[in-house]
C-alpha cells in the first residue's frame, strides 16, 4: 500500500500508520525463541466507523467520519463508511471467526453516536443491545473484550459545537463513558479510553487529511489539549463507575532517530519526539507537557486553565501502543508550517525493520513502567477483489513473525507485555484510503460484505496461538 504521505508546506511528513508490508529485513533469531508464556494473550483488533455500517440505522446518529466522507475528493476512492463489512448484521461471523483462529482477546470500538446520538443525554437502547449481543457471545466464546471508548466517531451534532478543540468536549467524553462503564462494565473489565489521540487532532485538525478536516493551528493545539483533559476525566469516570476496571490508552507510537549526529538534527529529533509521542502520553501518566517548541508549549493558545496538571493526570492501569513498525529520520530545519517551533522535519522514513517493535515496547515499558498492550499491530496490502477462497499474504505473515518476535525479545529483557491485537481480524473500510487497502487476516468482499474468508495469515496466527512458538 502506499504510505500515507502528507505535504506539509515543503515537508513531507509520514504519517504513522499502516504501512506495505513489504520491503522489510526477516528476523532470523525468531524461530530460537522461547514459546510465548500462558498469561500472554493474542488478539486481534478492529474499530465500529471501520466495520460496523448501518450508519444511519437502529437510532445511530451522523458521525464526523460520515459527514465528512462525503465530501468529494477526501477519500481516496470515493467510498463512504455507510456500509463497509456490515457487522452491525454480521457480527456473529466476526466472533465466529475469533473463535475458530482461536484469538483470546478483541478489542473492538463502541460508536458514540450509536449509544448516544445527541452526543449527551439520551441513551439509544438499541445501540447498548447491540455491544450487549457482541459483548456477551465473546464471553460465551472464550474471548475477551478490550473495548475502545472512542475511535475517532464523534457525534457530528458535538463537532458542531465546535468538536475537539471545545473544553467542554472532553466533559461529554467522561459522562459518556460512565455510560459505558455502567452499561457494559459489569462484564467489561479492560477499556482504551482514546484511540490514537494524535492522529484525530493533529491529522484532523492540523493537516485536515481526518475528519472533520479542518487545517487550523489553533483548533489543533486546543484539540489536543481537550483529549489529553479527556483521557483524565474518562479516567475517572470509568473507575467511578466501575473500580476494578482496567483502564489505558492506545497511542500510534512512532520511533524516531537523527538524520545525521549533527547537535542540531539530534535536538531537532528530540523535540519531534517530544511533540509526535510525549505530548500524548506524558500528560496523562506526568500531567505535564514536555518542551517540544523551541520557545516553550504555547499554554495560552491551548486554552490551558489552572489546575489542568491535575485535571490530565491519571494513574492509567496499562500503556497501550498502536506501532506499525516504522523508523523515520528527523532532521533540523524550520519548513513544517504548521510547528515551525519544532525547528525539525521528518526527512526520510525507513522501512521495516526487525528490531524497532522490540525497541517500541522497551521505550514504553520503561519510561511509564506499566504494563504494555500492543493494541495494534499489522500490514496492509493491495490484496485483489477476487481471493478465490485463498489470499497467499506471505508479506503479511513475515511482518506478523518480526512484529512478535520484537515483543517476545522486548518481553525476555524484562517488559511486561500484556497482551497484541492484529490490525486488522477483517478487512476493513480505511478512512482516507476507502478500501484500497486490505489489512486484515480475513478477506471481505466489499460489494457485498458477507463472508469472512481466512487468509493464509489467519491459519499462521491460529497455529502461533496454539502452539505459542515462532517456529514456524
Ligand atoms: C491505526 C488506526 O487506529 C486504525 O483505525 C487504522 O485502520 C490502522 N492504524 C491501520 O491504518
Amino acid at each position: 500500500m502506499d504510505r500515507r504521505t502528507f505535504l506539509v508546506g515543503s515537508v513531507a511528513a509520514v504519517a504513522a500508520g499502516a504501512g506495505a508490508c513489504n520491503g522489510f529485513a526477516e528476523d532470523k533469531t525468531a524461530a530460537s525463541l522461547p514459546p510465548f508464556t500462558r498469561d500472554f494473550l493474542f488478539g486481534a483488533a478492529t474499530s465500529s466507523v471501520q466495520i460496523e455500517g448501518a450508519a444511519r440505522e437502529d437510532g445511530k446518529s451522523e458521525s464526523i467520519w460520515d459527514r465528512f466522507a462525503d465530501r468529494p475528493g477526501v477519500i481516496a476512492d470515493g467510498s463512504n463508511p455507510s456500509v463497509a463489512c456490515d457487522s452491525y448484521h454480521q457480527w456473529r461471523r466476526d466472533v465466529a471467526l475469533l473463535k475458530e483462529m482461536g484469538l483470546q482477546s478483541y478489542r473492538f470500538s463502541i460508536a458514540w453516536p450509536r449509544i448516544l446520538p445527541a452526543g449527551s443525554g439520551q441513551i439509544n437502547e438499541r445501540g447498548v443491545d447491540y455491544y450487549n449481543g457482541i459483548i456477551d457471545a465473546l464471553l460465551s466464546a472464550g474471548v475477551r473484550p478490550l473495548v475502545t471508548a472512542y475511535h475517532w466517531d464523534l457525534p457530528q451534532i458535538l463537532q458542531d459545537k465546535g468538536g475537539w478543540p471545545n473544553r467542554d468536549t472532553a466533559e461529554r467524553f467522561a459522562d459518556y463513558v460512565q455510560i459505558l462503564a455502567q452499561r457494559f462494565g459489569d462484564r467489561v473489565v479492560h477499556w482504551c479510553l482514546l484511540n490514537e489521540p494524535q492522529a484525530f487532532t493533529v491529522w484532523a485538525y492540523g493537516h485536515g487529511v481526518h475528519a472533520p478536516g479542518k487545517s487550523d493551528r489553533g483548533q489543533m493545539l486546543r484539540a489536543i489539549h481537550t483529549s489529553n483533559l479527556a483521557q483524565g476525566a474518562g479516567f475517572r469516570a470509568v473507575k467511578s463507575a466501575r473500580s476494578h476496571a482496567q483502564v489505558g490508552i492506545a497511542h500510534d507510537m512512532e520511533l524516531f532517530d537523527p538524520a545525521t549526529s549533527s547537535e542540531a538534527d539530534q535536538q531537532a529529533c528530540e523535540r519531534f519526539r517530544a511533540f509526535r509521542n510525549l505530548w500524548f502520553l506524558d500528560p496523562v501518566f506526568t500531567g505535564k507537557y514536555p518542551d517540544a517548541f523551541v520557545n516553550g508549549v504555547p499554554y495560552e493558545e491551548m486554552g490551558w486553565k489552572s489546575g489542568d496538571e491535575r485535571r490530565m493526570r491519571a494513574a492509567l492501569d496499562f500503556s497501550g501502543m498502536n506501532f506499525y513498525g516504522g523508523r523515520t529520520l528527523i532532521a533540523a530545519g524550520e519548513d513544517w508550517e504548521l510547528l515551525k517551533e519544532l525547528n525539525a522535519h521528518a526527512t526520510t522514513r525507513n522501512g521495516y525493520e526487525p528490531d524497532t517493535m522490540e525497541r517500541a515496547c522497551l521505550w514504553m515499558a520503561n519510561r511509564y513502567s506499566r504494563p504494555v498492550v500492543v493494541t495494534e499491530t499489522g500490514g496492509g496490502d493491495e490484496e485483489g477483489v477476487s481471493p478465490e477462497k485463498a489470499v497467499h499474504d506471505q508479506a503479511r505473515i513475515a511482518w506478523l513473525r518480526n512484529a512478535f518476535s520484537g515483543i517476545r525479545q522486548a518481553q525476555l529483557k524484562g517488559a511486561a507485555i500484556q497482551s497484541v491485537h492484529v490490525w486488522s481480524l477483517i478487512d476493513d473500510w480505511e478512512w482516507q484510503d476507502g478500501f484500497k487497502d486490505h489489512l486484515g487476516l480475513a478477506w471481505v468482499d466489499f460489494t457485498n460484505p458477507v463472508q469472512r474468508i481466512p487468509k493464509d495469515s489467519a491459519r499462521w496466527y491460529a497455529d502461533l496461538i496454539r502452539t505459542r512458538r515462532l517456529a514456524t
